[in-house]
């Protein structure tokens, strides 16, 4: 799977998205575990993280590995955690097994599994409540980051499904927020029916709120605008808004909307004449992952946008994925949007 946080090394240098999330991460710092030690990366960014105080750091690793891809750089201030010789160790261990034994998760098995795979340890440091979030996957598969999330820190109360949304920011665009959106869900869920649309509306609201600091128009995306095409696939996205508006009157939201409909207000009067939202979208909330995936990565390459994320919204408590071809700067600025994310909890 191919995703990234920027195009090119050292870009967010001169991106204002990034340095204005930074800036957010340093008026109220998070502690974040970075559970990937066997990577060089992870060492390089916390050196910038720290240096930056963009947030509190606990780095997962053995001392071997700390000294082997540690070596070299200046890492005061993080907190280092040997899972074969914590002392709190066992406090994560009963935890694991207090959420899962319905699982089959016995201490032996929570125990071994901690041991293999850090990310385990890392989200089960935030369940303890001594660690605000993780950031990982520079060397691990999407699904095996994202699963230790979802089986043990688990959604928000009343979200039913996580979903990972892309910040999108497009240079010399008068659309959305000055070139700025929301586009979900783009990365986590294969199946979709109009309740869980109408949720992942409300989640990318809030986090465009929370991003972008202004408030979110949100266009649920269809190839039919306001009944032009009949299938059931437009009626998903068309009973998505029935629900969306009976549950979250508060948002401004319309649909279903033909992508050009919901963005350029020419289209928009034509189209869906009377909409305060067509032809002034922010945030758009596709109708498949296909389609949420296929539209973020059009606009990452021919529109020449930066993509951030994919960010996780809906998770009790953030965990973000990284791109296994990841630079160290990408590990920065996601580290900031969850220690951004972790301020919201
Ligand atoms: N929200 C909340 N909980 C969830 C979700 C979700 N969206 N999906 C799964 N879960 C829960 C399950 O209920 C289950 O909980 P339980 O163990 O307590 O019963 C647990 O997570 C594990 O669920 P599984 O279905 O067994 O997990 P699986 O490993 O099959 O899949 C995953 C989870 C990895 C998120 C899967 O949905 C997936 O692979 N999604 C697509 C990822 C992808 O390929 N994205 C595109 C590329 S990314 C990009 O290009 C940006």
């Amino acid at each position: 799977m191919e995703y990234m946080y920027t195009k090119v090394k050292g870009e967010y240098d001169t991106m204002g998205f990034i340095d204005e999330i930074k800036a957010k991460a340093k008026a109220d710092l998070k502690t974040i575990v970075l559970p990937e030690s066997m990577d060089k990366r992870t060492f390089e960014a916390a050196e910038k993280i720290l240096k930056e105080g963009i947030a509190r750091l606990v780095i997962i690793g053995t001392p071997e590995e700390i000294e082997k891809n540690g070596k070299g750089f200046d890492l005061t201030g993080a907190v280092f955690v040997d899972p074969f010789n914590d002392p709190n160790k066992q406090k994560y261990i009963d935890k694991f097994v207090e959420l899962r034994a319905k699982k089959g998760v016995t201490p032996e098995s929570a125990k071994e599994q901690m041991e293999k795979d850090y990310m385990y340890y890392a989200c089960l440091m935030c369940k303890c409540g001594d660690a605000d979030g993780v950031v990982s996957g520079a060397c691990h598969s999407t699904g095996n980051t994202i699963r230790p999330a979802l089986q043990l820190l688990k959604t928000k109360p009343g979200v039913h499904s996580v979903s990972g949304f892309f910040l999108m920011e497009v240079p010399d665009c008068d659309m959305g927020e000055n070139g700025r959106f929301v586009f979900a869900d783009c990365a986590v869920n294969t199946d979709f029916d109009s309740e869980k649309l109408a949720e992942i509306a409300a989640l990318s609201a809030a986090s465009f709120r929370n991003f972008v600091g202004a408030e979110p128009k949100v266009a649920m995306l269809s190839y039919s605008t306001k009944g032009s095409a009949k299938h059931d696939d437009v009626t998903k996205v068309a009973d998505a808004v029935k629900i969306a508006h009976e549950k979250y009157p508060d948002i401004a939201l319309d649909g279903e909307l033909q992508l050009d409909a919901a963005l350029v207000p020419s289209v928009a009067a034509l189209k869906a004449p009377g909409s305060s939202v067509a032809g002034h979208a922010n945030t758009l909330v596709f109708p498949s992952l296909e389609a949420g995936n296929i539209g973020y990565k059009l606009v990452q390459r021919l529109a020449k946008a930066n993509a951030y994320g994919p960010v996780l919204q809906g998770l009790a408590m953030p965990v973000n994925d990284l791109s296994r071809g990841c630079y160290a700067d990408d590990i920065v600025g996601v580290v900031a949007m969850t220690a951004v994310q972790a301020q919201m909890q």
